[in-house]
């Protein structure tokens, strides 16, 4: 299990299972997922492959069904339904995709930030004062009593930002709050996440479907199926930056900022499992099972020799052999099915 070492949030081995008539949904299949106190993070992933859950799982929304959630020392699974009404109020922040789903239509801006506030209990005078507060902190001062139709989509997305940050929450999900802004706009919104960040020592997890979110966090998560797959770390560069002249000259730049800062490793979790991507499995030709082989400064993994005859007919047995090389230095445990003679 991880250890709760500086960390924020801890996810242990979680699953979340769907049950859907007779069919059952592995949403979440053993995601293992730490982030520190005050740490910026991307969650990316193709649809369907359980960002959403993830979401809702360190939010309180739903309970997995198996491993640990821990969020700020408190193991999300013991808590009572009460306690978990308590943290999602005052604890969690939520920023949704949708504007509709963040901000009640008929409230203006004002009154949509006090309500989480209310509903935690808070005093009239303070509320009005710190919602007003928090309308400066996201810049939008001069939009106090209009009402979300009446403000574009990046600014509904600023307010459902600071209804999120009402009572105070020491973590803010975002699931996907850029997914129905244009480029510019999705940029304002990720610097102010930055800001909220650096300024409030928030902790913050972000949901994207644009893998170039790495430009704007510290660190990006992939999901693939369920399971933390891969991880982008920013590397610092060396040498002087060039200052673009143009357009085109910014995108090159970012192209190769990207290429030089970002370095995505996967993950290997701690029963020793990492994912292959699909895109090298079906290159290479890998099926179900692999041989590995330990060099001096790694593992090959290539595609199983001769599988159809042995699995084919009766009972096979894993033969585990040592390979020593002919100086001696290069081992290699190597692992192959063979049938049983
Ligand atoms: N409430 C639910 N009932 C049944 N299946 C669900 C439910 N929520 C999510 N799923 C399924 O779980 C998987 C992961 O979904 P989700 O977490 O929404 O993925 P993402 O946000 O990455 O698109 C999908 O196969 C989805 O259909
Ligand atoms: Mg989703």
């Amino acid at each position: 299990m991880a250890t709760s070492n500086g960390a924020f949030v801890i996810c242990d081995d979680l699953y979340k299972i769907f049950k859907v008539a007779d069919i059952e949904v592995m949403a979440l299949q053993g995601l293992d997922l730490t982030v520190k106190r005050g740490e910026l993070v991307g969650v990316v992933g193709a649809s369907g492959s359980g960002k959403t859950t993830l979401m809702n799982v360190l939010g309180g929304l739903t309970r997995p069904s198996a491993g640990q959630v821990i969020i700020d020392g408190k193991n999300l699974l013991k808590l009572s339904t009460r306690e978990l009404t308590a943290y999602r109020q005052v604890e969690v922040g939520f920023v949704w995709q949708q504007g509709s789903r963040n901000l009640i239509p008929y409230l203006s801006a004002l009154d949509n930030i006090k309500l989480p506030m209310t509903l935690a209990g808070g005093a009239g005078s303070q509320i009005d004062r710190r919602a007003r507060e928090l309308m400066d902190l996201v810049d939008l001062s001069h939009r106090y009593d209009h009402i979300p139709i009446q403000l574009s989509g990046g600014e509904q997305q600023r307010v459902a930002i600071a209804v999120a940050l009402a009572n105070e929450p020491k973590l803010l999900l975002a699931d996907e709050p850029t997914g129905e802004l244009d480029s510019t706009t999705s940029d304002q919104i990720y610097d102010l996440f930055k800001r909220l960040n650096r300024d409030l020592g928030l902790t913050i997890c972000i949901v994207s479907h644009d893998p170039l979110i790495a430009q704007h966090v510290g660190r990006v998560v992939a999901i693939r199926d369920g399971k933390l797959a891969s991880e982008t770390v920013r590397r610092s560069r060396q040498g002087a930056k060039r200052q673009p002249q143009n357009a085109e000259q910014e995108r090159a730049e970012l192209a190769e900022r990207w290429d030089d800062h970002f370095e995505e490793l996967i993950v290997l979790d701690s029963a020793g499992r990492l994912q292959i991507p699909k895109q090298y499995r079906e290159q290479l030709g890998f099926e179900n099972r692999v041989e590995m082989e330990v060099t001096e400064d790694g593992i090959v993994i290539r595609p199983a020799q001769n599988l159809d005859e042995t699995s084919s007919q009766g009972e096979i047995q894993l033969e585990r052999e040592i390979r020593v090389g002919e100086n001696g230095t290069r081992g290699g445990l190597f692992s192959r099915f063979r049938r049983k003679s």
